[in-house]
């Protein structure tokens, strides 16, 4: 498992994503695509039935967070979808993950890999302090839930390329990290802080890299995936 580049389609409706994704079929390259709530949002499942029907994984980018019930029965639904991989938020606590764990999981046993959003990179010390009231250092929040995913059977979890190793350490090696915040070294951060390029992500021991803008963005983004690839799945 691992060791992919996925690309964050991060435009706001059909025709333009199945464009942008056109330039890769055209040549035969069908790369692991990340959907996030605008696009699905917009389009409806009608989306991810589109991009499946061209051969591409996907990762469905929802963050649910609910009561127990009503997120099982909503993986239920993403699992019949048939997606590659789908993601809640630890906050909603353990009995929240295994209910989804068991929405996911269809009848021949098999199930989309489910990962943990632990604290949204947006959310700062002083936010989680003064708005959250939780009252300890971001990274052991961020270790803390990660254990919880584990715990409660999750495959991995999204994080910053810079935490992929204390991830690891923690929740040992087989936990999958997928991190954003991917750059290459002739690009500009933009809005992105602790970022790497693919090839210190490899290092840093991340299972799978989501790029959007140095790939969508890009001149020729075919070629930025494949830079992407060779830098990162070597
Ligand atoms: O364009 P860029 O490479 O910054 O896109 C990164 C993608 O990863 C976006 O879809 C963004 O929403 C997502 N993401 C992120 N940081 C997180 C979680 C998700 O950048 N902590």
């Amino acid at each position: 498992m691992g060791k992919d580049v996925i690309i964050a389609c991060d435009f706001p409706d059909k025709a333009s994503t199945l464009s942008f994704l056109s330039a890769f079929t055209d040549r035969g390259i069908k790369p692991f695509v990340k959907i996030g709530m605008e696009l699905f949002y917009a389009e409806g499942p009608d989306i991810v039935r589109e991009i499946k029907a061209l051969g591409m994984k996907i990762f469905l980018d929802l963050k649910l967070h609910d009561i127990p019930n009503t997120v099982k029965k909503a993986m239920a639904s993403l699992s019949r979808l048939d997606v590659d991989m789908c993601n809640l938020h630890a906050a909603g606590t353990k009995r929240m993950m295994e209910a989804a764990l068991e929405g996911l999981t269809r009848p021949d046993g098999t199930r989309p890999i489910l990962l943990a959003v632990t604290q949204l990179t947006s959310t700062d010390q002083q936010a989680l302090e003064n708005e959250l009231l939780i009252r300890e250092p971001m990274e052991n929040v961020v270790m803390s839930y990660a254990r919880n995913a584990k715990d409660a059977g999750l495959d991995g979890v999204v994080c910053s390329p810079l935490e992929s190793g204390a991830v690891h350490e923690a929740c040992g090696n087989e936990f999958l990290t997928v991190t954003p915040g991917i750059r290459f070294a002739d690009n500009s951060a933009g809005d992105q802080k602790r970022i790497a390029t693919p090839a210190r992500a490899a290092e840093l021991g991340s299972d799978y890299i989501v790029m959007g803008r140095p790939i969508t963005a890009a001149e020729d983004p075919v070629a930025a995936y494949l830079r992407a690839v060779n830098e990162f799945c070597v």
